[in-house]
């Protein structure tokens, strides 16, 4: 059976660390508040002209060093962002040019928000399994910064900037078992009627702007844990796997206290769950391949473990992804 194994990762993030204390200088907040409500310490944010591109750019060569490839190695990037370069080309044709892809193969951008990665993931793996591509770049990538309105302490606080990227390769060697290593199933869902609890207030269509962040934060906490423990056990269901079976948990780091509460839920102890928002905040499509990437590269993720990854985001869109490493 033809499954999509997930060969690499890596990410970037900026240069620039932006902390608590020095967030509580720009708008009427404090350190204690933002880390006791979110968990978040710190956030990355680019550098003035540093674009998405540059950022998603870093992330995927990391990930084709770690995989030993180049870039004509690749024949399908799928790219989700938030925060794209232009309204258009798609940012994932930029990063093709850039990463000497050269006119091989196909570049496109996925827009679902936070949710985005594991949207991109599914898409990828469709590809594959389809026959449509051999190689994939999927990568998360969000100069988020840029969407805030750094007035409203009720957002601005909570997000920053970075990318990741994974590369997924065609393998028959599946015996289409819980056992396989690679994507082992992908649960999307949106519901479009929530749309207006998280979303910008702007764009090409309407405004001719490209707008701020706006959130009602308390609705989008109480769908968060509900919508990804849903996603969550459909994964587990899906492949016949219980929470014991599940090794690692990298969920969307959006709120330390979304993902306690989901953990919690799903039995999943804290050893088990990889996070990360206390050191990058809310990266949106970026947070689960940042997240991964960390816990690859410090070595907790081991060859052979079963990963369990959701998100959810405006839309409202939500979604888990199941893997063994
Ligand atoms: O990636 C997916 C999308 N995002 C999320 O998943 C985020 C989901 N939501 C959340 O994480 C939380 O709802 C927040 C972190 C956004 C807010 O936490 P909360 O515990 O729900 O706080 P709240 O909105 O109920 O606000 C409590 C109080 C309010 O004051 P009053 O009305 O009680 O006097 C707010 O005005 O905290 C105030 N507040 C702040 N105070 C200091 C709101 N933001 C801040 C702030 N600093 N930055």
């Amino acid at each position: 059976m033809r499954r999509s194994v997930m060969l690499s990762c890596g990410s970037y993030l900026p240069e620039k660390v932006l902390t608590n204390e020095e967030m509580a200088k720009i708008v009427d907040t404090s350190a204690e508040w933002i880390e006791q409500r979110t968990g978040i310490k710190k956030r990355h944010v680019a550098a003035p002209g540093q674009k998405t591109s540059d950022l998603a750019t870093a992330a995927a060569m990391k990930a084709l060093k770690a995989a030993n490839l180049q870039g004509s190695d690749i024949d399908l990037i799928v790219l989700a962002t938030t925060s794209p370069d232009n309204t258009f080309p798609a940012t994932a044709v930029t990063v093709q040019d850039n990463i000497g892809m050269g006119g091989k193969g196909f570049a496109f951008d996925i827009q679902a928000v936070c949710s985005g990665f594991i949207y991109a993931l599914a898409t990828a793996d469709n590809f594959i399994k389809a026959g449509q591509a051999k190689r994939a770049l999927v990568i998360g990538a969000e100069h988020f910064t840029n969407l805030l309105d750094w007035t409203d302490r009720t957002t601005c606080v909570l997000f920053g900037d970075g990318a990741g990227a994974v590369i997924l390769e065609a393998s028959d060697d599946g015996k289409g078992t819980k056992e396989d290593r690679g994507i082992l199933s992908t649960h999307l869902h949106s519901e479009g009627a929530l749309r207006n609890l998280l979303y910008v207030d702007g764009g090409p269509s309407s405004t001719r702007t490209v707008g701020h962040v706006k959130m009602n934060g308390k609705e989008v906490f109480r769908h968060a844990v509900t919508r990804m423990s849903e996603a969550i056990v459909e994964a587990m269901q899906a492949n016949k796997v219980t929470a014991e079976d599940v090794r690692w948990l990298v969920p969307h780091q959006a709120n330390k206290r979304i993902i306690d509460a989901t953990a919690e839920k799903l039995h999943l102890t804290p050893e088990k769950v990889v996070v990360t928002v206390q050191d990058h905040g809310n990266t949106s499509a970026a947070s689960i391949p940042l997240a991964l990437s960390t816990a690859v590269e410090d070595g907790r993720i081991q060859r052979g473990d079963l990963i369990l990854m959701e998100a959810m985001g405006g839309g409202l869109t939500w979604g888990a992804a199941l893997a063994r490493w």
